[in-house]
């Protein structure tokens, strides 16, 4: 058994996971949260178990003896879309489809690009600015709002709830006793509001399909809960590292200004290179598995690990090198298969825009990646600021 140290790896994960990938398809490791199970580190066994939903499961239920199961979630909250498996994936998935489809991602996106470029248009100019804390951050609370509008108090708690968890920890020691503090019960409190007011856009409709029988009561709370508290890390995160990587070259600064496709290849190679998102959620084998030789027994726990998949050399020429121009990019950074992000579209819209803005007020900025600290755990990572100089 391997212990915990490759997983525990924030600033450069990539050389140990590289070196497991060449030794074997699977390895049994200790997770930082204690109990064991199977990471998965090969582009194409990453691929295709995300796409293997007839012998994984994504429900806790199908674990069984000592692995991993994931996060311990109250029962009210366990009915996630990334915790129940066909027939009940398939309804609550198209019950949240609204905001990332059709005219509902139209209004989504208009209403982060023009917080984009107001926040850019309020930046000092004269001092390094910290991208994370001005851009990325706020960013994300703006699209998660967008995504699943809460009444004002909620929304309020909720901003509080994401400063403490995501920012303040990027800023002192001692973040993960902030982090760590009275995290559910602040969950379950915005969790209260936004499921009994009244609510607009998506929330409304979940609330209009509880009322009509098409929804528990426990999949209205698990829906809320995973659509709040879940996607604003990754986001931060994902535009953190979009705004670093694709800053910090001066060779197709004009392009990425001015071409939105060369935005979207640049995007998804900073997906890529620096996976946000780093493994993809537990998986539970429903039957004996040979992973290329590796057997793995029915209940037992898989970790596909996006970022290894994402670096592998069987896949990507060269993959420990940035290429803005890289295309095509099979990246797995958003996953892959029926529980794939359902804000794909969304989310490369979104940080492309954040680029977009930033370059056309200030189209000679620089960052130095050199500077960056990194912050994560197994799960995630993202720079903790990005420092940049911002020049017209
Ligand atoms: C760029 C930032 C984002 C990243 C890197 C990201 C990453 C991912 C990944 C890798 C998965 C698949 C996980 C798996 O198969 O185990 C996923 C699923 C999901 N994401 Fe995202 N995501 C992002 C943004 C968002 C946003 C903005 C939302 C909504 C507000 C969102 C909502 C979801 C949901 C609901 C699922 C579960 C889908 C299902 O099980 O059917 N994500 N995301």
């Amino acid at each position: 058994m391997l212990e915990q140290d490759v997983l525990d790896e924030v600033t450069n994960p990539f050389p140990g996971l590289a070196a497991l990938q060449e030794q074997t398809p699977a390895v049994r490791v200790r997770t930082p949260d204690g109990p064991p199970a199977w990471l998965v580190t090969r582009y194409a066994d990453v691929r295709d178990l995300l796409r293997d939903d007839t012998r994984l499961s994504v429900d806790p239920d199908h674990g069984a003896g000592e692995d991993y199961a994931g996060f311990e979630l109250p029962p009210q909250l366990r009915p996630h879309l990334l915790a129940v498996d066909a027939a009940q994936h398939d309804r609550l998935r198209e019950l949240i489809s609204s905001p990332f489809t059709g005219t509902g991602l139209h209004r989504t996106v208009e209403v982060v690009e023009a917080e984009a470029h107001r926040l850019v248009a309020a930046l000092a100019p004269d001092q390094p600015v910290d991208l994370v804390a001005e851009l990325a951050f706020p960013l994300a609370l703006t699209a998660v709002r967008a995504v699943l509008p809460l009444p004002d108090p909620a929304h309020q708690a909720f901003a509080e709830w994401a400063h403490d968890a995501l920012l303040a920890p990027r800023r002192q020691e001692d973040g993960a006793e902030v982090r760590a503090r009275d995290t559910l019960g602040r969950m379950a409190e915005i969790i209260q509001t936004a499921t009994t007011v009244p609510g607009d856009g998506l929330l409304g409709e979940l609330q209009a399909a509880y009322h009509h029988g098409r929804l528990s009561a426990h999949e209205l709370a698990a829906q809320v809960f995973y659509l709040l508290f879940v996607p604003t890390e990754p986001l931060v995160d994902a535009f953190g590292v979009v705004l670093l990587r694709l800053l910090a070259g001066t060779r197709h600064r004009a392009v990425l200004r001015d071409s939105p496709a060369a935005r979207h290849v640049a995007v998804a190679e900073a997906l890529r290179f620096d996976t946000p998102q780093g493994l993809a959620a537990p998986r539970f084998a429903l039957v004996d598995l040979d992973i290329d030789g590796v057997r793995v027994r029915a209940g037992q726990t898989l970790l596909l690990s996006l970022a290894a998949a994402n670096r592998d050399p069987r896949q990507f020429d060269d993959p420990d090198e940035l290429v803005l121009t890289r295309s095509p990019n099979p990246h797995l950074a958003l996953g892959r298969g029926d529980h794939a992000c359902p804000a794909t579209a969304l989310s490369y819209q979104l940080l492309s825009s954040s680029v977009a803005a930033l370059l056309s007020r200030y189209p000679s900025t620089t960052v130095v990646p050199e500077k960056t600290q990194w912050r994560g755990n197994f799960r995630h990572r993202g720079p903790a600021s990005v420092w940049a100089d911002l020049k017209p």
